[in-house]
């Protein structure tokens, strides 16, 4: 103990504090949903203490009220993120908060709803049952949480057999479950990793359709995916991980902007030009019975095209911008991460 005779408040202060214990690390910004900073995991083989760095200095935002998409491969360590996020795995290094309260805290689990990867699911319950007993779990009365759990069975649409046991439950019932019971308790966070996993296209839409709806309500959802369509059609932000790192945070526009801009220009058939030398790799042609289709890969070259073209005599019907679509921007940062890693 120290400083007891000494007047100044800074000292005062650190007297005052010196024999409690650590509060550890605090967040840099209590307004945000998910805050992230220098976060990684390397998972240590017990017998060949062979070391794999699932995750590396994650530094990683999400304000409340976004939904942001994790986007990667197999292997680019979105599991293992959201499992250090909700305390199911420990960092080796870093810090993590969730509504401002730090990860490993209980605390920060109240305002949770999660939806692992692989959910484990008592199949001798029914999903009634099952749903009663997660939404006591996140402590509600007997009587609310019995109510809770059959709105949310209806909700994710398997209220017409809330007797049927879990064991006869198909993969994609099973799914709708597990994202029920991370919702029956209203939470603020939600945290959902593959949520569209083994659902087919009506269980990926109706689980698109949640998540809006939580949007709505003001929930901010944090989601892992590989299935870009969802991704686009869904997130405020996108962040982008390739093996073990974070390579990018963009919203879909930001993204979908950088790429070179195509255009496709469709005209009537058989215009069977010989195209210029200097064009070919960047205008391309593809014959079809009903039209000729001009592809032209960065839209510098449009008014070029075009002009020979109509001096051709060739009847233009349309000319349309080709939107690069999310796959292919993140096919392109995936080989660009390749191509790094291996100079
Ligand atoms: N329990 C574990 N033990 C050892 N390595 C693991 C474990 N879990 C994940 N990994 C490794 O960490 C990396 C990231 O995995 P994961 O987070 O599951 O990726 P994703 O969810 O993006 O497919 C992979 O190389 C994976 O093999
Ligand atoms: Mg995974």
């Amino acid at each position: 103990m120290k400083g007891i005779m000494q007047t100044s408040a800074g000292s005062i202060a650190e007297w005052q504090t010196a024999d409690r214990p650590d509060p550890g690390p605090t967040v840099p910004d209590p307004g945000l949903a998910v805050c992230v900073r220098g976060l990684a995991k390397h998972y240590v083989h017990p017998w060949t203490l062979r070391v794999t760095r699932g995750l590396e200095a994650l530094d990683l935002d999400v304000r409340r009220g976004e939904v942001m998409g994790l986007l990667g491969p197999n292997g680019a360590g979105k599991s293992t993120t959201l499992k250090l996020l909700t305390g199911l795995l420990k960092p080796t290094h870093g810090q993590a908060w969730l509504m401002g309260e730090p990860a490993e805290s209980t605390a920060s689990r109240r305002s949770l709803g999660f939806l692992p990867e692989q959910p484990y699911f008592y199949d001798y319950l029914n999903g009634l049952e099952y749903l009663e007993l997660a939404a006591q779990l996140s402590g509600m009365q007997a009587g609310t949480a019995r109510e809770r759990a059959r709105h949310w069975l209806g909700r994710v649409g398997l209220g017409e057999r809330p007797r049927l046991g879990l064991r006869k439950y198909s993969k994609g019932m099973l799914q709708r479950l597990g994202l029920a019971a991370a919702l029956v308790h209203d939470p603020e966070l939600l945290i959902l990793d593959e949520p569209m996993s083994g659902l087919d296209p009506f269980g990926r839409r109706d689980v698109r359709e949640l998540i809006t709806e939580q949007r709505e309500r003001g929930v901010t959802v944090l989601f892992s995916s590989h299935i870009l369509p969802d991704v686009e059609m869904l997130c405020d932000r996108v962040a982008i991980m390739i093996g073990g790192r974070l390579t990018r945070v963009a919203t879909v526009g930001e993204l979908v902007e950088d790429g070179a801009q195509a255009v496709e220009i469709r005209c009537a058939p058989g215009a069977l030009l010989e195209l210029p030398k200097h064009w070919v790799g960047l205008v391309s042609r593809t014959q079809r019975a009903d039209e000729s289709v001009f592809r032209l890969e960065d839209e510098a070259q449009l008014a070029d095209v075009l002009g020979w073209l109509l001096q051709a005599g060739v009847q233009v019907r349309a000319v349309t911008p080709q939107r690069p679509t999310l796959e292919t921007l993140f096919l392109a940062a995936a080989e660009a991460e390749r191509e790094r890693r291996s100079a």
